[in-house]
């Protein structure tokens, strides 16, 4: 699948931050939060980044606009029928990501990935909740992500081939490195293998 939308719940400390990274790499992004008061901040976040980047001339100023002018923001989740993937990115709470997930994939097409950027929850258990779990992934980003280079992802136990190379090729469009990582990892595993 080729990715041309990303829709991300929660426009907080990562969600901004992988709006922005998209956004510049040319995608169109969806951010969905709970308040206007939540997704401006966000967009101040990702805005002032982005100034910095101009400041420093390592971006042209026509690039942060048309960037900007990529991102939509909403707090109605009906919004991610657009979507090709949705990167959640909310709060670190089991029970909010198990609601989240069900209301993506009431929202999102059926065949749109669906992808949680958690720190500690299990990719399988989150997978659970959805009556598709072949398309779930973790894709764990590290803080802040315009500036680190790693993504982290992170198979499920029914998460299919075709979502880890669609997210895998996503990740290097944005311009970043995946590491591949199993819901089971190997004892001789270290975390730079491709579990297939
Ligand atoms: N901050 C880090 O260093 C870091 C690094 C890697 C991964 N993570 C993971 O990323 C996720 C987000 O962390 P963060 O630091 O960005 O948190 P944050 O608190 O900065 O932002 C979370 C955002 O989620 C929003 N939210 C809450 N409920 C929502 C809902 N129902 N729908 C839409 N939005 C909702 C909140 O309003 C908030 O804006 C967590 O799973 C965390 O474990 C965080």
């Amino acid at each position: 699948m080729s990715i041309q939308t990303v829709g991300i719940i929660g426009a907080g400390t990562m969600g901004n931050g992988i709006a922005q990274v998209a956004a510049i790499a040319g995608l169109k992004v969806i951010m969905i939060d709970v308040n206007d008061a939540a997704l401006a901040k966000g967009v101040a976040t990702l805005t002032g980044s982005l100034e910095r980047l101009v400041a420093k001339e390592k971006l042209q100023a026509s690039d942060r606009d048309a960037a900007i002018a990529r991102i939509e923001t909403s707090t109605d989740y009906a919004k991610l029928a657009a979507a090709d993937i949705v990167i959640e990115a909310a709060t670190e709470n089991v029970d909010l990501k198990h609601r989240i997930l069900k209301q993506i994939e009431a929202a999102a097409r059926p065949d749109a990935i669906i992808a949680s950027n958690t720190s500690s929850i299990s990719i399988t258990a989150l997978a659970a909740t959805l009556g598709t779990p072949e398309r779930f992934i973790g894709m764990h980003f590290f803080n802040p992500v315009p500036l680190l280079q790693l993504v982290e992802v992170i198979r499920g136990i029914q998460t299919s081939d075709a979502t880890f190379d669609a997210v895998r090729a996503l990740t290097e469009k944005l311009d970043k490195s995946p590491i591949g990582a199993c819901a089971i990892r190997r004892a001789s595993s270290s975390t730079a293998f491709w579990c297939r």
